[in-house]
C-alpha cells in the first residue's frame, strides 16, 4: 500500500495509522457526501473549492474502504434534485468527474476496482458522459471492490425505472403481472446483483436520506455525523464502522 502513499500527498487525517476495524464489516457502505459548500464558506472560499476538497476526500475513502476489505461502496455525488443549483455550480460539478477520473483511473484500475455509475447518466453533459464511458471501459474486467458513483441519481426514479423495465417485460410477453414481486423489482434496480447497503453514512449534520437508495436502504443502519465531507477522515470512517458493529440488527425478528 505504500505505493499509493508515495504517489502523492495524502489529505489530512488519512495518512494516519489507525487500528483497522475487523470482524463483521458492512458488505456495502453508502455515503451521502454532504457539507462541501459549508466547508468552503467557513474558509471564505467559493463553493467550488469545497467540491474540489470533497473530491479529494472521496479518493481517500475509496482507498481506505478497499484496504480494509469493503465489497461495495456507493457514493452520492449528484442527485436528481441538484440540477436546481445555480448553473455555474452545476457546471463545475459536471467537470469534476473529468479531473477525478483523469487522476484516479490508473489507481482504480490497479486496485481492481469495478467502477459503476448509478443514476441517469444519459442526461449528463456529453463531456461527462465521455468520462463515464472511459471509466467503465477501463475497469470492466476488474473483480475487486465495486464502487457505484451515484451521478444524477434519485431513489424514486430508480424505483420508477425498475417498475417500467418490468412492465416492459410484461408488455413483451416475457413476464406476467403475477411475477411482479419485491425480488423482480429489485432485479431491475440500478444496484441489481449487489447486497443492500448495510451502513449509510451522512456527513454535515443533516438527518435525512435526500432520495438516496430509498428502496435499498429499507434495513440499512444509518449513521450521521456533524463532520463536513471535506473534513471526513479515516478516524470518522472507522468510527462509523465500529458503531455499526455494535448495533443489533433484527430485520423485524427477535434475535
Ligand atoms: C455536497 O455538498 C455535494 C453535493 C450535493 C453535490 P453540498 O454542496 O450540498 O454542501 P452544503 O450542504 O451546501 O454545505
Ligand atoms: C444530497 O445532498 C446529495 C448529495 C450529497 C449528492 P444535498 O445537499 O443535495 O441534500 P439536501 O438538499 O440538503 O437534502
Ligand atoms: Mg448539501
Amino acid at each position: 500500500m505504500l505505493r499509493w502513499v508515495s504517489r502523492r500527498m495524502r489529505r489530512p487525517g488519512w495518512d494516519v495509522d489507525l487500528e483497522r476495524p475487523e470482524g463483521d464489516l458492512p458488505a456495502h457502505i453508502g455515503i451521502i457526501m454532504d457539507g462541501n459548500g459549508r466547508w468552503a464558506k467557513q474558509r471564505g472560499l467559493p463553493r467550488s473549492a469545497g467540491h474540489h476538497a470533497g473530491m479529494l476526500t472521496m479518493r481517500e475513502v475509496i482507498r481506505a474502504c478497499d484496504d480494509i476489505g469493503i465489497q461495495c461502496l456507493t457514493l452520492f455525488a449528484f442527485s436528481t434534485e441538484n440540477w436546481k443549483r445555480p448553473e455555474p455550480e452545476v457546471e463545475y460539478l459536471m467537470r469534476l468527474p473529468e479531473e477525478f477520473f483523469r487522476t484516479e483511473i490508473d489507481e482504480l484500475a490497479e486496485r481492481g476496482v469495478q467502477a459503476r455509475f448509478i443514476g441517469n447518466t444519459e442526461r449528463l453533459p456529453e463531456h461527462t458522459q465521455e468520462v463515464v464511458r472511459q471509466t467503465l471501459e477501463r475497469t470492466k474486467h476488474n473483480r475487486g471492490m465495486v464502487v457505484n458513483f451515484a451521478l444524477n441519481y434519485g431513489g424514486r426514479s430508480d424505483v420508477v425505472d425498475a417498475v417500467k423495465a418490468f412492465a416492459g417485460e410484461v408488455a413483451a410477453g416475457r413476464a406476467t403481472w403475477e411475477e411482479m414481486t419485491e425480488d423482480s423489482i429489485e432485479a431491475h434496480l440500478s444496484t441489481r446483483g449487489l447486497p443492500d447497503p448495510d451502513l449509510i453514512i451522512r456527513t454535515s449534520g443533516e438527518i435525512r436520506l435526500s432520495n438516496f437508495l430509498i428502496w435499498q436502504a429499507a434495513y440499512a443502519e444509518l449513521w450521521f455525523t456533524d463532520v463536513l465531507w471535506p473534513d471526513f477522515t479515516r478516524e470518522t470512517l472507522y468510527q462509523a464502522i465500529r458503531d455499526y458493529q455494535r448495533r443489533k440488527r433484527r430485520f423485524g425478528g427477535l434475535k
